[in-house]
């Protein structure tokens, strides 16, 4: 059966890097056809909605996306954006990734946090007697995607129900005389059903991946219902899984431990907004943005994206400065998610063995500033190093 993937490059370096992951999946021989949706800022400035329903229908159709990035910004930066013809209708602007797990219910986010040995951006720790170590970090953070503190649900001078509600709960008493307009709102969100889900995928992966152990990352001793809710799923979850420890531990601790020690974490699972701080941190110690690849996975529909944002101010760029990696490994999660293992180890084989010989690398990699000066400096082209990783791809023989 050949596949159609969904392409939705989006704003900024998402139009960069988008193309590279496509020459990529090509070379190794993933036989797909592909299909453009728009999304992202120019839709919200053109049309008041930055997910288009035309979109929507192809993802519905296809059910498999690869996404770039797309530009967010607040709400008044974002009305004074919009089209004089469009203002005033009522549109108000929300971030599309967001909407599309929730739309299409993509409820579990995967975000493998691997060493790639030899890059310069890997985590080294200080050893008592002088000299340096450098551990082997290879942790897989699922994050709640759709609920938690990313819900959506909240208010500027909450309307009079809402504030009644409130008001029935004891520990808002100090709040109570607090002006509306003086006043936000935000609803943490847990249901059972999603918090079983998301633990019950992380140790469905931990087993068929050789992970020894999944820890819950949350603060049930302040956020006693939502973070206790989150444990008590994983417990339940662990039920069929007794060969994987189950461990907890509290996210500002886990923060910490993360820069100790991260070698000893293999699966971890969080909610919405936790999961995000976790896993921008731990990619921190596997060369940060540039290398952060992620899945959004629901029951129909998954979209495989780079974490990191649209980098506006590198979009211009000519020769394009920014590292491919990201978008290139989400690439390689979209294969794994089909079914096409032996594709997506070539590329990460490819990643992997460009990495560890050095020759070509991004500002990034080189830890210098960006900008255009980058190429004068010595560094590699966006183009140069996804042609590097071509030439070290070793496509596998499919019976
Ligand atoms: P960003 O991820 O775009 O950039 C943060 C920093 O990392 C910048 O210094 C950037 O140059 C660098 N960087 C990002 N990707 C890189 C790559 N592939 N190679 C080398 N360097 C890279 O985040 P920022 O600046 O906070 O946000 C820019 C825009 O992106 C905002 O409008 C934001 O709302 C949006 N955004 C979108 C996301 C998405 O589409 N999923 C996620 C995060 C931010
Ligand atoms: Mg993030």
């Amino acid at each position: 059966m050949r596949r159609t993937v969904v392409t939705m490059p989006g704003d900024g370096i998402g139009k960069v890097v988008l193309p590279q992951a496509l020459r990529v999946l090509e070379a190794v021989g993933f036989e797909a056809n592909y299909v453009h949706a728009d999304i992202g800022w120019d839709c919200w400035t053109h049309e008041g909605n930055p997910l288009p329903d035309r979109t929507v229908q192809l993802l519905k159709e296809h059910k498999l996306g690869l996404f770039g990035a797309i530009t967010s910004k607040p709400k008044r930066e974002a009305e004074a954006e919009l089209a004089p013809q469009l203002r005033g209708q009522g549109f108000t602007y929300f971030s599309p990734i967001v909407a599309m797990r929730q739309l299409f219910d993509l409820d579990i986010c995967i975000r493998p946090c691997r060493t790639f040995p030899g890059n310069p951006l890997n985590f080294v720790r200080r050893q008592p007697g002088g000299g340096f170590e450098e551990p082997f970090v290879d942790a897989v953070v699922f994050r709640q995607n759709t609920e938690g503190l990313y819900s959506g649900i909240e208010w500027l001078d909450p309307p009079p129900p809402v504030r009644a509600a409130l008001a029935s709960h004891a520990k808002f008493k100090p709040f109570v005389n607090i002006p509306g307009e003086d006043l936000a709102v935000g609803c943490r969100v847990i249901t059972r059903a999603g918090a079983f889900r998301i633990a019950l995928a992380a140790f469905r992966y931990a087993r068929k991946h050789g992970y020894g152990s999944v820890t819950v990352c949350e603060k049930p001793n302040v956020l006693r219902d939502t973070s206790g809710m989150m444990e008590d799923e994983a417990r339940k979850a662990r039920e069929s899984y007794p060969e994987i420890d189950l461990r907890f531990t509290n996210i500002d601790a886990q923060m910490m431990w993360l820069t100790k020690d991260p070698e000893k974490y293999g699966v971890l699972v969080a909610s919405n907004l936790f999961g995000d701080i976790l896993s921008d941190a731990f990619a921190g110690l596997v060369g940060g943005l540039g290398f952060a690849c992620s899945g959004n996975v629901g029951a129909e529909v998954a979209v495989f994206e780079p974490t990191h944002g649209s980098a506006p101010k590198y979009e211009h760029l000519d020769p394009p400065i920014v590292n491919p990696i990201a978008m290139i490994l989400s690439a390689a999660m979209l294969l794994d998610h089909v079914g096409e293992n032996a594709r997506a180890n070539a590329i990460r084989d490819a990643v992997a063995a460009v990495v560890k010989e050095g020759k070509v690398r991004t500002y990034d990699m080189l830890r210098m500033p960006g900008g255009a000066e980058a190429i004068k400096r010595g560094a590699a082209t966006t183009t140069q190093l996804t042609d590097a990783i071509l030439q070290h791809l070793r496509v596998p023989v499919l019976a």
